[in-house]
């Protein structure tokens, strides 16, 4: 009753006014916490080789996340364990110790069959080694995860088609794969890995056979997936791509730092 006596129509204004701004605010920090959630991470996890009576630690116990909405980048030199980490991170790998999350899942004990459906799902990777199928073409290659996700051969075709068009491949889609120059071949790998339009995209070394154009196209996709919401991943030994990370992480001896390698370097 008292609300009814004292209320005029200018209070009832600014109070939904208040309302609406409050609901907007809060759909805003939504959207802040959706454009950076965690979509996989790494916590005290490594990797370990035997050889014989000899162990090879690719990887000591590290921890990181990848988030959505940024481009991380991995450098380091060779051998230091960009490739492992980034194995880890895309489930190609168990790890040795420590443990795996993508998307609020462990994935340490998950079976091989349980990890490929992960890896068709969610994430797209870049091979180092492009890992293309020779007797394919560049269009059957990047077919292939659409036709695994059990699409139609003609909506693969097309949206295979597509993702070719975005790399620069689009006038050499017929070719086999092996008949492709390295870069034209990287290219087709990097079609291959975003065809699914996947949450995670994880690039390995995926500029080096490029010349600088290619770079710039290849990068500035990576950086629009990112935008758009996706964690990208990008590991290199090229530091023209720093520009494009909103993150960098540094690899050194089996180790992650958040110190670029010439600090590191500098305090051993
Ligand atoms: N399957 C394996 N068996 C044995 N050792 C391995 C295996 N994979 C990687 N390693 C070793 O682990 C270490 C890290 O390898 P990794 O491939 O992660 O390095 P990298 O940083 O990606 O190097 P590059 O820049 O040359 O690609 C290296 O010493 C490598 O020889
Ligand atoms: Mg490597």
């Amino acid at each position: 009753m008292l609300c009814y006596k004292y209320a005029n129509p200018y209070d009832h204004h600014q109070q939904i006014k208040l309302i609406n701004s409050l609901i907007l605010l809060n759909n805003e920090s939504k959207l802040i916490q959706a454009a950076n959630k965690i979509v996989a991470k790494v916590t005290d996890a490594g990797k370990e080789y035997k050889a014989g009576d000899t162990v090879i630690t690719a990887l000591q116990a590290s921890s990181m996340d990848l988030r959505s909405g940024e481009l991380t980048l991995i450098i380091g030199p060779s051998g230091s364990g960009k490739t492992t980490l980034l194995s880890l991170l895309g489930c190609v790998i168990y790890p040795s110790f420590g443990e795996v999350w993508i998307d609020g899942i462990k994935v340490n004990e998950l079976s091989e069959k349980n990890l490929a459906q992960i890896r068709l799902k969610k994430i797209g990777f870049v091979f180092q080694k492009f890992n293309l199928i020779a007797p394919l073409t560049a269009l059957e290659n990047v077919m292939m995860p659409l036709i695994l996700q059990g699409i139609s051969d003609k909506e693969a075709k097309a949206k295979a088609a597509a993702a070719l068009e975005k790399v620069g491949m689009g006038d050499r889609m017929k070719n086999l794969s092996n008949d492709l120059s390295g870069g034209q071949q990287q290219r087709v790998a990097i079609a291959r890995a975003l065809v699914t339009d996947p949450e995670m995209m994880l690039c390995d070394e995926p500029t080096a056979s490029l010349d600088i154009k290619s770079v710039g196209i290849v990068m500035k996709e990576l950086k629009t997936l990112a935008t758009q919401g996706k964690a990208v991943a990008v590991v290199t030994h090229d530091t023209r791509l720093t520009p494009f990370a909103d993150r960098i992480i540094y690899v050194i001896d089996g180790r992650i730092s958040d110190k670029p390698i010439e600090e590191e370097i500098a305090i051993k």
